[in-house]
């Protein structure tokens, strides 16, 4: 009785977080949230990214455009291929039309996003590393004001369906928490013709396009201008930053043969109040990795 109470009390403000459609009141109330978390030190001269390790203009850059594309690999050859190798055989989802019980090898014709479940990934060493680079939880520290907790972290397939575009395909705002952002990496080399990311540029701070779920591209093209629609697109390891309260999309690709798999790590002020958590236990590589229990609590056991 008590977990009903608490699942519909949880309801209830993840609907008015949802209702307010003012960036800057998100932010604002963010930053009354963000009273709460504890102070963590951070040492940016210590990434993996020389990028990252200067950066005085990517956050400035994300908070206006909603957008920041990173120069750096994010993720080198030898840690994509370990990667594939972790995944190999790993069971896939599509939530959006709730399918489940298939690989990469055998994709379904109807399913656009196929997923990888969370604890798989909070078990692959290279991908918790990239999570808790000391330049991108800095990143992410300047953008939210505030010590980061990790609140997501997907990886899918994007994949070719004859059926209309739908969900993320639409143009849309995610409206998660009241302010978040999202790290997007391409495990695959993207580009126009394939499933890609695709944002808005300067829609983060505007109150158009705030009042329905889901917009068509004729519809944004009439609102921001056909110039304001931008593909981020990338080889292999490469990334960008996504404050998600922007108007985004991902495409459909072209063909059957085009899939592009992304890695997406979300971070926020507290975790998403949609979402129910349940930590996995960290093996022995990622307890080795010695990263903050506080940032990871929600996906680690450390
Ligand atoms: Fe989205």
């Amino acid at each position: 009785m008590k977990n009903i109470i608490r699942v519909k009390i949880k309801r209830f403000f993840f609907l008015i977080q949802r209702s307010i459609r003012k960036n800057k009141t998100r932010v604002f109330i963010a930053s009354l949230l963000a009273v709460f978390s504890p102070r963590v030190r951070l040492d940016k001269a210590e990434s993996s990214f020389n990028s990252l390790k200067n950066d005085n203009e990517y956050t400035a850059k994300l908070k206006s455009s909603g957008y920041v594309n990173i120069p750096d690999i994010l993720l080198p050859e030898k840690n994509l291929a370990s990667i594939f190798k972790k995944i190999d055989g790993l069971e896939l989802h599509d939530p959006y039309i709730n399918l489940d019980g298939y690989t990469v090898d055998n994709i379904p014709s109807i399913a656009h996003c196929s997923f990888y479940s969370r604890e798989s990934l909070c078990d692959i060493v290279e991908i918790i590393h990239l999570a808790n680079d000391p330049g991108i939880l800095q990143l992410a520290k300047d953008y939210l004001n505030v010590t980061p907790t990790i609140s997501n972290i997907s990886l899918w397939w994007g994949t070719y369906s004859e059926s209309d575009p739908r969900d993320n395909e639409l143009f849309h705002r995610d409206k998660d928490d009241y302010n978040f952002l999202k790290l997007f990496v391409y495990l695959t080399n993207t580009g126009a013709k394939d499933y890609n990311l695709v944002f808005v540029e300067n829609s983060l701070n505007s109150i158009k396009a705030t009042k329905k779920l889901r917009y068509s591209k004729d519809e944004i093209i009439q609102m921001f201008g056909k110039e304001s629609i931008v593909h981020l697109t990338g080889g292999r390891g490469t990334g960008f930053f996504g404050a998600n309260y922007s108007v985004h999309n991902g495409t459909t690709p072209v063909s059957k043969e085009r899939k592009t798999l992304v890695l997406q790590i979300q971070y926020s002020v507290r975790g998403i109040m949609g979402e129910e958590y349940k930590a996995v236990a960290a093996n022995k590589e990622v307890k080795r990795l010695n990263i903050n229990p506080w940032i990871n609590r929600l996906m680690l056991k450390l």
